[in-house]
């Protein structure tokens, strides 16, 4: 405990699932939690329940205007951003000859615009405190290739994978350290929806599909979203300082690289 004492965190994303697990860590660990989110009755939720140590602030990570507000009231708040934890995403699937444009816009402009749009504003305010940082990008496995039902969100996070490579070649010389995290299949909402999706593309009752890729899982089970906690402490760390533009598979053995 204490690993990230003094420091000031911003979880995009930070209102359920993944981010809110990494953001409960992340003020156990000492640090300062801004949970932002577009859900902001979720964030609040959170925040109050971390008190003093956490606020909630509303995040659309699609609107240059809600990033920049995002920076200026953390920065007012708690003087400044040390740890940026780029984790908010939406997820959509159907066949490749069934792909709409609305589709393919929602999931890169949430995915990937507002990942890379949210990371260079905040990098900015980190070059400019002149402290370094530390970037940590949620990728996924589906970055790591195809899938024949999950085309847009694959290609999505295969961009966050490389954006998460150029930005850390990018960045590093200000001592701002941008890595990735690749979880597998995690039991939060979003795979809920996963299922629900399955389930109509391949005629399945709801849950077997989360049911089935959970045994599949060398560790035997599907993740939890406090399974990714220790990870992006450790990225968020000083013990991270010499890793760089590295995205990191925490999936129970999924994927190997
Ligand atoms: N659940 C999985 O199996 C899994 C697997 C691999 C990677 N991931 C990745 O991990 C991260 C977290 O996933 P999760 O399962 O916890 O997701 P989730 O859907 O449970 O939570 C996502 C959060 O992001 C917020 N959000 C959505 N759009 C936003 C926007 N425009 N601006 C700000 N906030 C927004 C939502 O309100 C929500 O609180 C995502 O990047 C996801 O792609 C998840």
């Amino acid at each position: 405990m204490g690993r990230l004492e003094g420091k000031v965190a911003v979880v995009t994303g930070g209102a359920r699932g993944i981010g809110q697990a990494i953001a409960e860590r992340y003020v156990a660990e000492g640090a300062k939690v801004a949970v932002a989110d577009i859900n902001l009755g979720d964030a609040e939720a959170l925040a109050g329940r971390l008190r003093d140590a956490a606020c909630a602030i509303h995040l659309d990570v699609t609107d240059q205007a809600s990033i920049d507000a995002m920076v200026t009231a953390v920065t007012d708040r708690w003087g400044g951003i040390d740890i940026l934890v780029n984790n908010a995403a939406v997820f959509d699937m159907g066949p490749i000859t069934e792909i709409s444009r609305d589709s393919y816009r929602k999931v890169f402009t949430v995915n990937v615009e507002g990942l890379l749009f949210t990371l260079q504003a905040v990098a900015k305010r980190m070059i400019e405190q002149g402290r370094g940082g530390k970037i940590i990008n949620l990728a996924s496995q589906a970055g790591r290739r195809g899938e024949a039902l999950v085309a847009v969100y694959c290609a999505s996070k295969a961009a966050v994978i490389s954006l998460t490579q150029s930005a850390g070649m990018g960045l590093i010389e200000h001592r701002i350290n941008v890595n990735g995290i690749s979880p597998g299949v995690v039991d939060t909402p979003m795979w809920d929806e996963v299922d629900a999706q399955f389930a109509r593309y391949e005629g399945r009752p709801l849950g077997e599909k989360k049911r089935l890729v959970g045994e599949a899982v060398p560790f035997g089970r599907m993740g939890l979203p406090e399974d990714h906690a220790g990870a992006a402490v450790f990225l968020a760390s000083a013990e991270a300082d010499y890793v760089v533009a590295q995205t990191l598979n925490v999936d129970g053995g999924n994927w190997m690289s």
